[in-house]
């Protein structure tokens, strides 16, 4: 079973369709054919070895299927992929084969791969078109839907890039079996994040998906009972990110309301300084996020914000999930030197965003939340059990 959702931006001629079901790899050439004006002659094919090795054959049988020639772009395996110096082996890449404006980019893979092949993409040729064929759980509810792109630099994660649309986004579900445990928690962490934006029906249905994960681990994704709500589920955070996108596509400064793109970042301020406090090494992007939401429910209870239900409801949920590595033994001013260094900080002043209700995110300004406060969330979540 799979499902689609096309999504238009206000922009004329930007729209695209994004499938998520089981079995949709061997698809992957069709869809290409269904929405390309003049049919590619060649696809550069970016992954690492990993995914190749899984499902490398079955997309390129696919795209041969349909006359599509496939040179594979193998890029290494984790976040280091996403440096100038694999950009650039992977732009001469198509340049050596000689890609053309009417060739097709395809992204087999998680985050990295698709972020690094998007940057590409929207390089080569100024812009050749662009596919995104996500294996991951985060990438297929988050970053392959919505355009931004982006490798890291010695000054930072994902400080180069851009913001470049796929022409179609395929999600097959079954690739979610060989997913490491870590990666599948990582995964529903940005979801329990959208879940908390969007409000309460989607916090109990990700709730419910938690149960099923405890039960049955990944074999959720092919359980007969249980893989049709996780695709839903899945869908559903689709059309909330695409929602939010579609109406601040740039992430604007001056955008400050609960349609800002800015409010994607809900348990990123906290999230990202813990990752840039441990050097990137000891936690997966969306574990990180995972304490994020914590810290950023916890402060929106002290800030009264939220009410203790609501807290204890999201706590739940993200700790439903599993449990996320411990961070006691990192220093606690290393973190919160961090946070005032995110990347989000506009005009000096950090940016939280917090939860004014379950579904009502609001963006304060730090001025209003003194050290003192954050200091004590972070005691507060790390002491809990
Ligand atoms: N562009 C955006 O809007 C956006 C949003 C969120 C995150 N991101 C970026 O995404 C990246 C993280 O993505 P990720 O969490 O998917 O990590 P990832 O791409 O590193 O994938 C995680 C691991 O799983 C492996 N893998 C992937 N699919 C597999 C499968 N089906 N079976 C077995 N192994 C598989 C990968 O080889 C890798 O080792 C970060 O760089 C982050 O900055 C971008
Ligand atoms: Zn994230």
């Amino acid at each position: 079973m799979s499902r689609s959702l096309i999504v238009k931006f206000p922009q004329p001629g930007i729209s695209y369709k994004i499938s998520v079901g089981r079995g949709l790899l061997s698809s992957v050439g069709d869809t290409i054919v269904s929405v390309s004006p003049n049919l590619p002659r060649k696809a550069a094919l970016v992954s690492n070895r990993r995914v190749f090795g899984l499902y490398g054959k079955i997309v390129t049988a696919s795209l041969k299927a349909v006359g599509i020639d496939v040179f594979p772009v193998l890029i290494p395996d984790g976040e280091k992929a996403k440096s100038f110096r694999v950009l650039q082996t992977v732009l001469n890449s198509f340049s050596e084969n000689k890609m053309s404006r009417t060739d097709a980019v395809v992204a087999l893979g998680g985050g990295v791969v698709g972020d690094l092949a998007g940057v590409a993409a929207s390089l080569h040729l100024r812009g050749v078109p662009y596919y995104q064929v996500p294996t991951t759980l985060l990438a297929m509810i988050d970053s392959s839907v919505g355009g931004k792109t982006g490798i890291n630099s010695p000054y930072g994660k994902n400080l180069i890039g851009s913001f470049y649309q796929p022409k179609a986004v395929i999600a097959d579900t079954t690739t979610l079996m060989t997913l490491p445990k870590r990666e599948i928690v990582a995964g529903f962490m940005e979801a329990v994040k959208q879940a908390a934006l969007s409000g309460l029906p989607m916090v109990e249905r990700t709730a419910k998906i938690s149960e099923h994960y405890r039960k049955f681990g990944r074999e959720m994704f092919g359980e007969n009972a249980i893989r049709d709500r996780t695709t839903d589920l899945i869908l559903e955070n689709i059309r909330f990110k695409t929602s939010i996108v579609r109406s601040d596509e740039r992430e604007s400064v001056a955008e400050t309301g609960s349609q800002s793109r800015k409010i994607l970042n809900f348990g990123h301020t906290y999230g990202h300084a813990l990752e840039k406090a441990t050097q990137y090494r000891n936690l997966k992007h969306g574990e990180a996020v995972g304490w994020g939401l914590l810290f950023a429910a916890t402060l929106s209870k002290k800030l009264e914000f939220l009410s203790s239900d609501e807290l204890n409801l999201l706590n739940d949920v993200v700790r439903g999930f599993g449990r996320l590595p411990d961070i006691s033994n990192i220093p606690t001013n290393s973190i919160l030197d961090s946070v005032l260094y995110d990347k989000k900080v506009i005009d000096g002043e950090i940016q939280w965003i917090l939860l004014n209700g379950i579904g009502k995110p609001v963006i304060v300004s730090g001025r209003h939340v003194p050290r003192k406060i954050l200091v004590q969330t972070h005691k507060q979540i790390t002491t809990s059990p």
